[in-house]
């Protein structure tokens, strides 16, 4: 069942069978080749312990967020291979967005002495690789990752030539849903001067049923453990 633009906002009200029906198994068949993409470069770690930052940004609780699953997914397996993982959740720490004001000069701190300053940004200077997980809102990022991206402003030259990776987990699962949320990405990742080692674009995964009966959990573990 492919859903267009609108039955996204009608569909998540209504109840088990519709969201049976929408779920990951159609998107797997029907979008998911396409849409869905997964890749790990092999030895992307050197065979060395990597520093990870992973920045999770959903409001929903561990247990039905449907980014949150991928996100321990992907964790159960960087940890397989050895890899040391901190967690930041962007929907529940003290966060503000960036007020422009340029305090930090591109390369300071931020008027904002808050958990992104005190907790995550000395997490992300030291990291190897930053893990970005949202859930597709209005066809890009959650508001409360965009508010992280956009406070790399401080820090911009800095955060620069890390390895970076993305999952994302949309209602939808025709194959444009995360195009937007891929360009944009891939333009951080330009920009940044990162090295893309792996995407995760979990189309038809509206609810947590959904995911967990999807293919993309064991994708996520797999980007995990081939690091
Ligand atoms: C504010 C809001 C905007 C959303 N926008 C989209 C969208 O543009 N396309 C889509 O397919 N799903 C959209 N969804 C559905 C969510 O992406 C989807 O349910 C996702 O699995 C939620 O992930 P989470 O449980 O980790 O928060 C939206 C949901 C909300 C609450």
């Amino acid at each position: 069942m492919i859903m267009n633009r609108r039955d996204f906002i009608k569909v998540v009200g209504l109840g088990a069978v519709t969201l049976y029906l929408s779920g990951c198994g159609a998107a797997a068949v029907d979008g998911g080749k396409k849409e869905s993409e997964a890749s790990a470069q092999s030895s992307v770690s050197e065979g060395k312990a990597m520093k990870i930052v992973l920045i999770n940004s959903s409001p929903h609780s561990e247990a039905q967020s449907t980014s949150r699953y991928l996100a321990q997914r992907f964790v159960d397996g960087a940890k397989s291979a050895g890899h040391e993982i901190f967690i930041f959740d962007a929907a529940h720490e003290e966060t503000h967005p960036c007020q422009g004001c340029d305090h930090c000069g591109m390369d300071g701190d931020c008027v904002f002495n808050d958990a992104i300053q005190t907790k995550l940004m000395p997490k992300m200077l030291e990291a190897d690789l930053l893990v970005l997980v949202t859930p597709l809102y209005y066809y890009g990022m959650s508001a409360q990752l965009k508010i992280i991206v956009d406070r790399f402003y401080s820090r911009t030259t800095r955060l620069n030539g890390k390895k970076s990776m993305i999952m994302a987990t949309a209602w939808n699962s025709a194959d444009w849903t995360m195009e937007a949320l891929k360009t944009h990405y891939e333009t951080l990742v330009r920009y940044m001067s990162w090295q893309d080692v792996g995407q995760v674009w979990a189309i038809g995964c509206g609810t947590r049923a959904m995911v967990e009966r999807s293919e993309f959990g064991d994708m996520a573990f797999k980007i995990g453990s081939a690091l």
